[in-house]
């Protein structure tokens, strides 16, 4: 397998390169440059959020799925979407028009929606996308920044940011209450998003061989796939509580 990164568009940390293990034998027979598929995760319920799901709140004059849609539309050759027991038309509109060229019906967890969308995902995939809907500002060059770089060898490459609060670990104590454990050494921690690309073949293995995690990721660190990170985006938000979609909104404007 080649370790040489030097194709990629951004400076990158290799946070994960264990040796092969056999849950992922023959990888490198398969080819990379086959087709991209992107799979945009809008099958949760928002409940931080509040009452009605995030991703069709309206940012500028399209709603938040829409935009991960188009983004992910333009960077990859198929896009499958993901959407909640319940939403089969509004399913059957995203293939219509075209926003999607498959709809699937997500799970009770993100990876269990994940699953669904890999099941119908041809067998001659190269290179998977995974992107949250909640992430409509994700850029498309961002999207091609992470495919480029399994293009370039790497099993998932995904985007990260620096963090910039100081980060704690707490634990409680004998009255119930939150003390700190450890503080952690930020220059070491970054905050991670989507997408995140993957070689077809690692992310079925890794989800096949794995339960669930928040981070398909991680399902690739857990069976020793090599995981690089790439510069992610400030303004990539991920719409998680109600403020954020104000912020969203602001972001969207200012990004033009
Ligand atoms: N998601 C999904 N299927 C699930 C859970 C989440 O497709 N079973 C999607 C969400 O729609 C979202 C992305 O995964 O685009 C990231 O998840 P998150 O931000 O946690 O969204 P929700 O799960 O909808 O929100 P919450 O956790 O607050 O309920
Ligand atoms: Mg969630």
């Amino acid at each position: 397998m080649s370790n040489d990164y030097s194709a990629l568009t951004s400076p990158s940390l290799l946070i994960h390169g264990c040796e092969m293990v056999s849950a992922m034998t023959n990888r490198n027979s398969v080819p990379t440059d086959g087709p991209v598929w992107t799979i945009v995760l809008a099958a949760g319920s928002g409940r931080r959020f509040g009452v009605t799901p995030k991703q069709y709140e309206f940012l500028g004059n399209d709603r938040v799925i829409d935009h991960s849609l188009a983004v992910s539309r333009a960077a990859a050759d198929h896009v499958v979407v993901v959407l909640a027991p319940g939403q089969e038309r509004e399913g059957a509109e995203l293939v219509e028009t075209g926003a999607a060229d498959v709809a699937v019906t997500g799970g009770t967890e993100r990876a269990d929606s994940v699953r669904a969308a890999l099941a119908v995902i041809a067998e001659d995939a190269a290179v998977i996308v995974v992107h949250d809907a909640a992430r409509p500002l994700a850029s498309g060059e961002l999207h091609q920044a992470v495919v480029a770089a399994v293009h370039a060898g790497a099993d998932a490459a995904i985007p990260a940011i620096p963090v910039t609060d100081t980060i704690k670990r707490i634990a409680h104590d004998q009255n119930g209450r939150s003390v700190v454990a450890e503080t952690l050494d930020r220059s070491t921690l970054v905050a991670v998003q989507t997408p995140q690309a993957f070689r077809a073949d690692i992310l079925r293995d890794a989800h096949a061989s794995s339960a669930g995690a928040t981070d398909d990721a991680a399902l690739v660190e857990a069976i020793g796939g090599t995981v690089i990170v790439i510069d992610g985006e400030s303004t990539n938000i991920k719409i998680t509580g109600p403020n954020d979609l104000a912020i969203a909104a602001i972001l969207f404007d200012a990004l033009g």
